[in-house]
């Protein structure tokens, strides 16, 4: 059964139907454009992304270097939060520390970094 899904999927896939994400690829985005800062199991210049799905912005106690204005935004990081936030760093949240060190223009990037965030693992993590 599962083999005929992905059987469907992937045709649909091929003949320009929904995009699907790709979970590999968007590990290559956060080992490209992430991991200087981010770590998934543990704080780095930037908070821990384990989790961040459904997480408060701002909500990690153990993490010293949150601005303000992400403490402060109310934002619950989901799909659609991060897309916007990936996309424009500094229109969603003005004044985050972040700025636009973690902008990714490229939608399809996103849509696969966001996949691996999903379901993310610590493989790539530098935790020292
Ligand atoms: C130059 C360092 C740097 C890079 C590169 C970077 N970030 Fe960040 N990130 C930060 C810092 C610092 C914060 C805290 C921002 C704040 O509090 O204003 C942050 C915050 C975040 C948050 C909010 C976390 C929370 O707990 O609310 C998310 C989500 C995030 N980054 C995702 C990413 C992703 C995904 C990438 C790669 C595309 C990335 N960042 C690249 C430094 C970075």
């Amino acid at each position: 059964m599962r083999t005929a899904i992905s059987l469907i999927l992937g045709l649909i896939a091929s003949y320009g139907g929904p995009v699907l994400a790709d979970h590999e690829a968007g590990r290559d985005v956060f080992r490209e454009s992430c991991i200087g800062c981010h770590a998934i199991g543990c704080n780095r210049i930037g908070p821990k992304l384990g989790g961040i799905i459904g997480r408060t912005a701002g909500a990690i106690a153990d993490f010293d270097g949150y601005s303000d204005a992400m403490r402060k935004s109310g934002i619950i990081w989901s799909k659609e939060t991060l897309n916007a936030y990936l996309t424009d760093p500094a229109s969603v949240v003005p004044e985050n520390a972040m700025a636009s060190f973690g902008r990714i223009d490229d939608e399809a990037k996103r849509r696969d970094l966001i996949d691996f965030l999903i379901e993310p693992d610590n493989s790539l993590d530098l935790c020292f």
